[in-house]
């Protein structure tokens, strides 16, 4: 049912935790279930340097977001906010489509969080 690469970003997590002195944080919940993701970004000259997540939620959604935050992780807010559900459930090698909102939160919340920081 699910990938190699779903089961593997499950089980070992990536970019997992909080982060002090974060220069955004967001915070999305799912309608559809109830879960939650917050995003922590580290953001040096426009580049999100550094990365990390919490969520409260399902396998899928722990690792959507974590291969959300290795996609995210190096590029320029620009680029960052430009990735797509669909390109983090391509490099899941796709989830089942009634788990894909499950992959939804994490860009949420980082998309949010580019926003907020972009207002600051
Ligand atoms: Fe809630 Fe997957 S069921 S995030």
């Amino acid at each position: 049912m699910y990938s190699e690469t779903v089961m593997d970003h499950f089980t070992n997590p990536r970019n997992v935790g909080e982060m002090e002195d974060a220069d955004a944080v967001a915070e999305v919940g799912s309608l559809a279930c109830g879960d939650t993701t917050k995003i922590f970004l580290r953001i040096k000259d426009n580049i999100i340097e550094d990365v990390k997540f919490k969520t409260f939620g399902c396998g899928a959604a722990i690792a959507s977001s974590s291969m959300a935050t290795e996609l995210v992780k190096g590029k320029s807010l620009e680029e960052a906010a430009k990735i797509s559900t669909q390109d983090v459930v391509e490099a899941l090698g796709g989830l089942p489509t009634q788990k894909v909102h499950c992959s939804v939160m994490a860009l949420d919340a980082l998309r949010k969080a580019i926003e907020e920081y972009n207002s600051n």
